[in-house]
Formats: structure tokens, C-alpha cells, sequence
């Protein structure tokens, strides 16, 4: 595994990360906490030191599990979690107000079964919510000991800055890959620049740049294929089939081709892939083992159709 410290902290964190979405199962069709479990483990014994979840995943259960898999692991292993999306019922609610955090903040801790949260990140802006409000709330947090870094999620460029000038915010978690390259606009520059940590996810496009969809897929319809990763629609799914052929003349893996495509970017501090049982997380923690030439990323720039840019 490669290692990179997150800028302006003393965190030197895996360049691939683990993402627990799918530990929750409620958007992911069928995962099973023991095959979560073993994912977790198999990560773990081949370098993996980073893992990503939030509360929303899978209320609250993707905390629980990573609780479990801590206990055994909690001094090797660097938490990141999120504040700011409520379940309301069936709604989900953005709220990144002081009250609403401090009690996430507590939840989380209770939840994960330990003292301090490495990495606390906003999960999604929250518009009702004055920006400098939820910075000095998660300021104070840190000064409680509560969390070590601040973190943000899903903030675009103007929110970015106006979160800046009210704390020293380490990283932007977004959402980078073959498929979706929209960061390399503005985000990507100007973390770059001023040396924020970019932790990308969702890699595998939700898992098509796998390569396994060979036919459009059918997800239950609470599945986060269905309406956070928008390429398994008729006229995208034909799209990247056309794109994945072509990469296959790299005669590498499809998902370690795009884990690593993303990986190489100059700026990227960490690539979280999600994974649900032992062999998926196997397979793509293999990924650190090789790199892509200049030549290759040329040509997968060259043949590759982007959805979102
Ligand atoms: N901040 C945010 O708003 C936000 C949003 C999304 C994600 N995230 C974080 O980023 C992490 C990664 O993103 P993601 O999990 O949504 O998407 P992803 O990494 O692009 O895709 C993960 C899915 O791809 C499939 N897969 C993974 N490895 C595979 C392999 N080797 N072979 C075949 N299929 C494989 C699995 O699903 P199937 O087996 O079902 O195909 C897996 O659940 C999340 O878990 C979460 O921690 C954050």
C-alpha cells in the first residue's frame, strides 16, 4: 500500500480508503454485515489505514460495523466520518446547524466506540445554516477534544473558501472519476494550490467501471444506483460499455484501470472505494500494486467518454 499525509495534518493515510456506504445496506442491494465485516478485515491486513463512513449510512449501522472492526485496529486505523444528513422519516434533511451537530458529534462517538473522530467532515452544505456557525461549532469540537480534523463534502468552490476563512479545513471529499471528471474545473486546481486533501469517491461510477454490468442492471429501488450514480440509464449504461471495451486493450482489471486513473491524479490525497465482501476489497486494494504509463492515461483520455465534465 502507498501511504500519503494528509496536508497540514500529521495523518498519513492510505492512498486507497475504505467507503462503507454499502455497509449499510439500505442503499445497496443485499450486503450482509458479516461479509461487510470480512471486507473491512481483508482491507486492513493489506494496508488499507483510512476508512470513510457517515450516520446516514445505513442509520447509523456502517458506524456500528466500523465500531466492531475498530476494536482490534483502532491505533492503526484513521476514522473519517460526516455530520449534516438527517433521516426525517423518508426525507432526508440537510442540517449542519451547532445543536444538530453536537448531537451527530455524540451519536457517532457512541456509535464507532471511541474518543475522537480523526476526521469530521460536513457531509452535504447545509443552505439554512450560516457557514461560520458550523465551522466554530466543529472549532469547538476540536478544542473538546471531540474530533482532530475538519473536513468538508459535496461544498463547491464559492462555499469551499467561505469555509476556509472560518477554519483551517483539511479536506474535500467529492466525487471524482473516469466518469465524472467535473472536480478538474476548478475544485481540483485550487486544492492543489492551496494543499487541501482530495478524498474522491465513488470510483467505480456505484461499480460499472467494473466492467461486470455486461447488461443493464435492475437495482431495488431504494439502491444509490437508481438515483445518486446516474450511469445505468439505457442511453449512459450503452455509452460506457463502448468506453470500457476500448480500456480493455490495457489488458489490466476495469476496476483497478479506473481506481488507478483516479489514484495517479496530482492532488488526489485518497481514492475511498466501496467494497461488499472480502474479494472486492481484495482485488481493489491490488490496484497500489502497478501504475498506469503517461501513454495509457493518454489513451483511456483519448478513448474514454466522459458523462459529467
Ligand atoms: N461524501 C459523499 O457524499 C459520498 C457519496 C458517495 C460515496 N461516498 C463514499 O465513497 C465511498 C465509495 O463510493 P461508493 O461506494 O458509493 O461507489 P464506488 O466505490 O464507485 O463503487 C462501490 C461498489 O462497486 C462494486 N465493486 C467494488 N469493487 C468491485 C470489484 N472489485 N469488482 C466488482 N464490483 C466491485 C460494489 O457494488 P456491487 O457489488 O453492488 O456492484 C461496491 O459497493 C462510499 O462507500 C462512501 O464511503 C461519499
Amino acid at each position: 500500500m502507498n501511504y500519503i499525509t494528509l496536508p497540514s495534518t500529521d495523518l498519513k493515510i492510505s492512498t486507497i480508503g475504505l467507503g462503507t456506504w454499502v455497509f449499510g445496506s439500505s442503499h445497496w442491494s443485499g450486503a450482509e454485515k458479516k461479509d461487510c465485516i470480512n471486507a473491512a478485515h481483508a482491507a486492513i491486513e493489506h494496508g488499507v489505514n483510512f476508512i470513510d463512513t457517515a450516520p446516514i449510512y445505513g442509520d447509523g449501522l456502517s458506524e456500528e460495523i466500523i465500531g466492531e472492526v475498530l476494536k482490534s485496529n483502532r491505533n492503526r486505523i484513521i476514522v473519517a466520518t460526516k455530520c449534516g444528513l438527517i433521516k426525517d422519516g423518508k426525507r432526508i434533511t440537510f442540517n449542519l446547524s451547532p445543536e444538530s451537530i453536537e448531537k451527530e458529534v455524540e451519536a457517532s462517538l457512541r456509535r464507532l466506540q471511541i474518543d475522537c473522530i480523526d476526521l469530521y467532515q460536513c457531509h452535504w452544505p447545509d443552505p439554512d445554516t450560516p457557514i461560520e456557525k458550523t465551522m466554530s461549532t466543529l472549532l469547538q469540537l476540536q478544542s473538546q477534544g471531540k474530533i482532530r480534523h475538519i473536513g468538508i463534502s459535496n461544498f463547491d468552490l464559492d462555499l469551499l473558501k467561505n469555509a476556509l476563512s472560518f477554519a483551517p479545513v483539511v479536506s474535500l471529499q467529492v466525487q471524482y472519476s473516469l466518469l465524472n471528471r467535473s472536480i478538474e474545473k476548478d475544485l481540483l486546481p485550487f486544492c492543489r494550490e492551496k494543499q487541501i486533501g482530495i478524498l474522491a469517491y465513488g470510483p467505480l461510477g456505484g461499480g460499472i467501471l467494473s466492467g461486470k454490468y455486461h447488461k443493464q442492471p435492475h437495482f431495488t429501488s431504494s439502491d444509490a444506483r437508481n438515483f445518486f450514480y446516474k450511469f445505468y440509464q439505457s442511453k449512459q449504461f450503452e455509452q460506457i460499455q463502448t468506453s470500457l471495451e476500448k480500456l480493455k486493450e490495457i489488458e489490466r482489471p476495469l476496476y483497478q484501470i479506473a481506481i488507478n486513473y483516479i489514484r495517479q491524479k496530482e492532488g488526489i490525497t485518497s481514492v475511498l472505494v466501496g467494497c461488499r465482501n472480502r474479494e472486492q476489497a481484495l482485488t481493489n486494494t491490488e490496484s497500489v500494486q502497478w501504475d498506469l504509463s503517461p501513454e495509457q492515461v493518454a489513451f483511456i483520455e483519448r478513448h474514454f467518454t466522459v458523462i459529467a465534465e
